[in-house]
């Protein structure tokens, strides 16, 4: 078999089958489940492409190939010849008639088995729980969900300007910064945002993004918080604090159109309810945080006007609907330096949380930019940040200040959502939290 090796680019996987019935080929993968039934023996093929039923039967294959199925143990590697089959029950619409089988890799007692493990023991095998039929399904998702984002920014004329990860200026909560030991230079910081390194670009480009591995030094241990996360974020020259909120909405729909296409049966496999990913196809909600924090009220929360929205108040923002909403114009003393004042409650600043329904939280933090040069330096100031860290960026004020916005989507906040996992531990293939980094 191995004398008919194809060049990679005509090598025919799982996916390519659908509507090769009677033809005989060669599959490699791993073998994902087995399964007798009288005199026939099934085993699932898992191949990176998809997941294939193949049939074992006596009469149609030789003993010495028939015998090997004893040995075929959960994630065993092996190379398959035989001929596709309709099949109304899999992925592809298609099955295999198995008439080789070789051997390539043993696998005994692979340690994640289908039923039920703790979470720790999960996590600590996280490199081999990849393999499994809904992480696999979840990492799918995720996959579409980055391209889809590309796709969507590039036709809306976006150039990519990758942001540095050390920094010395911070951008968020200078609290929760990793610190790196950098030559003689003392001490630099993982960033925790690509923002300020987008507004520079975007006077060269107009509208850019960046999009990478994001550091937050948060003492949170919950179902929202990873200490890396991947974060795009999308920095548009000219647009307000509403064009900002509409850009993010046609994106976000843009997504879930994308994924509801490409990427159902892997929604099927996490019992993903589509209908509700469905109504978000319609308008989302748009409220003020004065707005919010009234609603929020009259449902028990004892949220006072000027804090910071939890967690409980951002579910109860949105129980009501399968849509997401966004909270605009908060208290400026909840958000970052940067956010523009608001002339019309110069309490608040124009800035909005995009908050996804089914209790997700908050999945994008936007804002329109503040533009004054005077005013920058000022909030720099209240804020007691060095300012002599931000004078380039104070140059972009100097030298042909605009108005623009810009958001940052936390992607594991958004695949968590689209696939209705609980926890975003495990919307990132390795993730990084406060008392985990292995493997
Ligand atoms: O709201 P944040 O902190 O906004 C910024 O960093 C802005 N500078 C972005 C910008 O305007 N360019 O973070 C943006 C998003 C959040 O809405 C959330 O989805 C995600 O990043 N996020 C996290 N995701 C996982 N784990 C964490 N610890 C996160 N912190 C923020
Ligand atoms: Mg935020």
């Amino acid at each position: 078999m191995a004398g008919n090796r194809k060049r990679w680019s005509d090598r025919l996987y799982i996916k390519d089958l659908a509507d090769r019935v009677g033809e005989t080929h060669i599959l490699e993968g791993w073998v994902q489940f087995t399964r007798k039934s009288g005199k026939i023996r099934f085993l699932g093929l898992r191949d990176g492409s998809g997941i294939i039923q193949c049939v074992m039967v006596r009469e149609e294959m030789d003993d010495q190939y028939f015998d090997l199925f004893s040995q075929l143990k959960q994630e065993t590697s092996i190379r398959l010849t035989g001929v596709v089959q309709a099949s109304d029950r899999s992925q592809f619409g298609v099955e295999i008639l198995a008439k080789e089988i070789e051997i390539l890799g043993i696998s005994n007692q692979f340690p994640v088995t289908p039923k039920e493990h703790g979470v720790d023991f999960l996590l600590g095998n996280r490199h081999l729980w990849l393999r499994s039929k809904k992480q696999v399904a979840i990492s799918r998702v995720r996959s579409t969900v980055i391209q889809a984002l590309r796709d969507f920014l590039f036709q809306s004329h976006f150039v990519q300007m990758d942001s540095p990860i050390l920094t010395q200026s911070v951008g968020e909560d200078p609290s929760g910064l990793f610190a790196v030991d950098y030559f003689d230079l003392g001490t630099v910081y993982l960033a925790q945002t690509g923002q300020l390194y987008l507004e520079a670009s975007i006077a060269a480009h107009g509208r850019t993004f960046c999009f990478g591995p994001t550091f937050r030094a948060e003492k949170s241990k919950t179902r929202r918080h990873l200490t890396e996360f991947w974060m795009l974020e999308a920095e548009m020259a000219f647009f307000d604090n509403d064009d900002n909120m509409d850009f993010e909405e046609d994106m976000i729909k843009f997504v879930i159109q994308r994924v509801l296409e490409q990427s159902e049966w892997y929604l099927r496999q996490l019992e993903r309810d589509t209908d509700r990913l469905k109504s978000c196809l319609t308008p989302f909600k748009r409220l003020s945080y004065t707005e919010a924090v009234d609603i929020v009220q009259k449902k028990g929360s004892s949220v006072q006007w000027g804090d910071d929205l939890g967690a409980a108040d951002e579910t109860m923002l949105t129980e009501d609907s399968d849509v997401p909403a966004f909270v605009y114009n908060y208290p400026k003393a909840v958000k970052a330096f940067y956010m523009k004042n608001n002339q019309e409650d110069p309490r608040t600043v124009k800035c909005a949380d995009l908050i996804a329904p089914e209790g997700f939280g908050e999945i994008i933090g936007g804002s329109q930019r503040e533009d004054s040069l005077e005013l920058l330096e000022k909030r720099i100031k209240e804020e007691n940040l060095p300012i002599e860290n931000y004078e380039w960026y104070l140059d972009l004020r100097r030298y042909g200040t605009l108005e623009h916005s810009g958001f940052g989507l936390g992607l594991e906040r958004l695949v968590g959502w689209i696939c209705g996992i609980p926890h975003i531990r495990e919307a990132i293939p390795f993730p990084r939290l406060m008392e985990r980094v292995t493997p």
